[in-house]
């Protein structure tokens, strides 16, 4: 009995814990995400799937599992249509995109940093690929998109 409830304290402490850095962790700017969906979709909000992949940032089955099967409000992780519910919502989608670079946000193109040139690389390659060049059309809009916002001088740092 007594044992239980500290089991249950512990299990409420680490889901709660995980809550908060789920919460915390979203490694990737809004600019950045921007320039992801601008390269990916041209940001077309249309609900779509192209080979798999869905949504403003095309977001895969696989990735979707892999970044812990977010949904939005009222839909069970279990079915398919989470999915794409999820894929086609800009927030769950995003959401999914920050979990995904939390899990696997590293340096790619040996600059010493984690940025937005490194998730871009990863997203559309893979994380075990992201070291390889960017198809020319989507590096070309991708990393134009970056330029000018940095231009525009916008944020870069992490919100
Ligand atoms: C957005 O995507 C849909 C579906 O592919 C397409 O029919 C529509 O023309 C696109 N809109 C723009 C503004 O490109």
């Amino acid at each position: 009995m007594h044992c239980r409830h500290i089991l249950l304290l512990f299990l409420g402490l680490i889901i709660g814990g995980k809550w908060v850095a789920a919460e915390k962790a979203k490694p990737i700017t809004e600019t950045c995400l921007v320039c992801m969906c601008e390269a990916l979709s041209g940001c077309n909000a249309t609900a779509v799937c192209v080979n798999g992949a869905c949504g403003i940032f095309r977001i895969t089955w696989d990735q979707w599992v892999d970044s812990g099967r977010l949904t939005i409000a009222g839909d069970s992780p279990l079915t398919d249509s989470s999915f794409t519910n999820c894929a086609n919502d800009p927030y769950c989608a995003a959401d999914t995109l920050q979990s995904y670079m939390v899990k696997y946000g590293q340096d790619c193109n040996n600059d010493e940093k984690e940025d937005c040139y490194d998730y871009g690389a990863i997203h559309y390659m893979g994380p075990f690929n992201c070291k390889a060049d960017m198809p020319f059309t989507y590096a070309n809009i991708f990393n134009r998109c970056l330029r000018s916002a940095i231009r525009d001088g916008k944020p870069q740092k992490s919100n």
